[in-house]
């Protein structure tokens, strides 16, 4: 999407107890996905924001060209792999060419009824809310369509409550994972991609039928690093245009890592998300890695 002449004045709306952001979203749009005709190839990534979206983006699109990134080279992968929600997304998502992939942070209730009806797949990409919270504290910092914040303790409030878009974390993983049995869902975190990317995009490629060599499996591997894509113009986003992010200010490929939390929660901060975190998901059966030493299995 390229604006062109004046900002469009970003702010957070309402639209059925979710937050849409003016300029980019409009409820109109989003109010029509639920209708929109699904096919059984059609893909849909779901995430919170901050969840490893962009990562998505980068191994679906080298999936379906076998690992062969130089077919990658004259799109951005926010073009190949659209977000459904965004203003000029449904000509696109109509129009685009079988397998249509494309990602949301919608929750599960704006979803094409086709999905609840078996019809296409849907994976799931979950981040520890904690890491989650700090990512999302950076993008704000330079994403010019979000509110920037005072500083990360007015921020952690912010985001514990759920009011930025996006909503509560708490909600969005919850409102996906307990209707998981009506959809083809693969369910998949951002942890265990940095602990074992090569098993998930396996798990991927399974889930999504596709057929890929051990080389080219290799391939898609490989162009996914966080250090590959940080200098692979297509995946790391510094062509969004300056009047919705600040390349000056920050990067979407920030640190991609597990537990950078630790450097900016208080340890009250800590105690009272833990205490959310254990009442908001005690009959959820989900558990998360916290900690970059968690990974590492004896
Ligand atoms: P950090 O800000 O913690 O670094 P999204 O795409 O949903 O906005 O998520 C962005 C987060 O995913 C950022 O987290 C970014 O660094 C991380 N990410 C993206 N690609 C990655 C990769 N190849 N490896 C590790 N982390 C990645």
């Amino acid at each position: 999407m390229v604006y062109v002449g004046e900002a469009p004045e970003y702010k957070l709306v309402p639209l059925r107890g979710f937050s849409l952001i003016s300029g980019i979203h409009s409820p109109e749009v989003v109010d029509q996905i639920q209708n929109f005709e699904i096919q059984d190839s059609d893909v849909f990534v779901i995430t919170y924001p901050k969840s490893g979206t962009i990562w998505l983006q980068q191994i679906l699109s080298l999936i379906e060209v076998k690992g062969d990134v130089t077919a990658t080279i004259n799109q951005l992968n926010s073009e190949r792999v659209p977000w459904i929600e965004l203003l000029d997304s449904r000509k696109q998502f109509v129009s685009a060419p079988s397998p249509r992939i494309c990602v949301s942070h919608l929750p599960y209730k704006f979803m094409p009824v086709g999905l609840k009806q078996k019809k296409g797949k849907v994976i799931y990409v979950a981040r520890n809310p904690k890491d989650v919270l700090v990512s999302y504290y950076h993008f704000h910092k330079y994403a010019n369509m979000l509110e920037t914040p005072k500083d990360f303790d007015t921020f952690f409030e912010k985001g514990k409550e759920g009011n930025v878009f996006g909503n509560c974390w708490f909600e969005h993983v919850k409102s996906w994972f307990s209707h998981k049995d009506e959809m083809n869902f693969l369910y998949i975190t951002y942890e265990d991609m940095i602990k074992d990317l090569r098993s998930v995009v396996e798990r991927i490629t399974s889930f999504l039928a596709r057929n890929l060599t051990s080389q080219q499996l290799n391939d898609v591997i490989e162009h996914s690093t966080f250090k590959n894509m940080k200098n692979n113009p297509q995946a790391n986003y510094q062509q969004i245009p300056v009047i919705l992010l600040n390349h000056q200010l920050g990067s979407f490929l920030r640190k991609g890592t597990v537990g950078d939390w630790k450097n900016y929660f208080t340890v009250a901060q800590n105690e009272r998300f833990d205490r959310v975190y254990q009442q908001k998901m005690k009959d959820v059966p989900l558990s998360f890695i916290w900690d970059m030493n968690d990974l590492i299995t004896p």
